[in-house]
């Protein structure tokens, strides 16, 4: 079978690594890729949010099967235009991909439907806006309702905070047609989780989960970025998950359905765990970066089947296996990420790292030059191991991070140590 993979980020590298192992596939590409998705995959220059080449070059190489990485080309409606060429893809329409590009169309599907997520409500004018944040009291959560790169939720923890939040979406304008309304949301408390599910629109088959660190400096201070680095599985034990999938996922699923927007592809949940049980902060249509970078060397089973049969609207077994081992994932970054940084410094010592056993280095803001290996992004490398378990995965992926080095390198030094803590270790 020929697969395209639609991305060019660490979370693509995983799956296109991961693909590349499927007795089933014959030829893989990427659009656009990077070079370390090139070592098993055709790369194809064609940018995410280029639906009309995307579909072009499918159709023109007979892809049996497309996988969406991100989410921009599912909320602009790839899935639609693949499909209405019968092209099979993986991903939801972009009235299923509203979950996560509408934070106001989120909320009121969980209220509507009794999911469990944070007290919140939903506003256009900004006085109204304050007044429903004092009632809240501090700390709160306000969000810019479409995407924001990550930017559009503020945590304030006063209301001089929470005013400030709020006329930076509301009056400054600063989200653009994005942050045209808000959510103001009471602040949780607890463990972070992400927790990925696939689904045909009526089932749901549990794929994973993980941890993130999102914030950019060790303990969680400073900004948020897309993420440092993951850990998997998450602090999840057997009744929590049963728990998830009856309260969140399988709810979310039917309310998709009973709403008219019939949701296939991967439903990742971005979770509070409370002390009064899990509860919804986001969902997200596709799967986590760095967090796919985790899940994918866990998982024993060909991922390929499974993606196909949601493409296809086939029945999903009921369970995947897992191979018994954790994973973290330590992201290395660029001097100065999450805010400006410098490109194209040499990178040195990957293949060395690689060496080590159960390490895998995944690319995400790389590129070639002259033959060189440098930094182009951000979120340069995803430095993966697997361990026996979270500190024996920490190990190891710490001794392959000290074997690579570019200028300005910068990465957390504590991934993985929050699981640790909610073992009781
Ligand atoms: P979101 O874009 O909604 O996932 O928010 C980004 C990050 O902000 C989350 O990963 C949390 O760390 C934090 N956050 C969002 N909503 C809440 C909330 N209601 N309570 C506490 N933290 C939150
Ligand atoms: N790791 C956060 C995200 O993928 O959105």
């Amino acid at each position: 079978m020929k697969v395209l993979v639609v991305g060019s980020g660490g979370r693509e590298h995983a799956l296109v690594w991961r693909l590349a192992q499927s007795p089933q596939v014959a030829a893989l590409y990427a659009a656009p890729g990077n070079p370390g998705m090139a070592r098993h995959a055709t790369c194809v220059p064609i940018k995410t949010d280029a639906l009309d080449d995307l579909v072009g070059f499918a159709e023109r190489e007979r892809i049996a099967l497309t996988v969406v990485g991100p989410e921009l080309p599912l909320i602009l409606g790839i899935v639609e235009r693949f499909q209405a060429r019968g092209l099979a893809i993986f991903g939801p329409n972009q009235k299923g991909a509203a979950l996560e590009g509408s934070k106001v169309f989120a909320k009121a599907l969980m209220a509507k439907h009794g999911i469990p997520t944070a007290r919140f409500q939903a506003f256009q004018e900004a006085a109204s806006a304050r007044r429903f944040a004092r009632e809240v009291g501090v700390p709160l959560v306000v969000k810019a309702d479409g995407l924001a790169a990550g930017k559009g939720a503020i945590v304030c923890r006063t209301l001089e905070e929470a005013d400030q939040a709020i006329a930076l979406c509301l009056e400054q304008r600063a989200f653009g047609k994005a942050g045209e309304q808000i959510v103001v949301e009471e602040f949780l408390v607890g463990e972070e989780a992400s927790f990925f599910a696939l689904t045909d629109g009526e089932m749901a088959l549990p794929l994973g989960t993980a941890q993130d660190h999102k914030a950019v400096f060790d303990d969680d201070q400073g900004p948020n970025t897309g993420g440092m680095g993951a850990s998997s599985p998450a602090s999840i034990d057997a009744r929590m998950h049963d728990e998830v999938m009856e309260t969140i996922i399988l709810p979310t699923v039917h309310a998709m359905a009973a709403e008219g927007r019939p949701y296939r592809g991967v439903i990742y949940a971005g979770l509070m765990l409370t002390p009064q049980g899990p509860k919804v902060l986001e969902y997200n249509c596709r799967f986590g970066d760095p967090e796919h970078q985790t899940i994918m060397p866990r998982l024993q089973d060909d991922p390929l089947p499974l993606l196909h049969a949601v493409a296809r609207g086939d029945r999903l077994p009921s369970t995947v296996r897992w191979r018994p081992e954790a994973a973290v994932c330590v992201v290395l970054a660029s001097g100065g990420y999450p805010g400006d940084y410098q490109t194209g410094k040499p990178i040195a010592g990957v293949a060395e790292a690689e060496k080590l056993p159960g390490v895998t280095v995944f690319h995400a803001g790389t590129a070639l030059k002259d033959g060189q290996l440098v930094t182009a992004g951000g979120r340069v490398l995803g430095v993966t191991a697997l361990g026996a378990d979270i500190p024996a995965a920490i190990a190891r992926a710490y001794e392959a991070v000290a074997k690579i080095c570019f200028e300005g390198i910068h990465f957390r030094k504590d991934i993985g140590r929050k699981a640790l803590r909610h073992q009781g270790r």
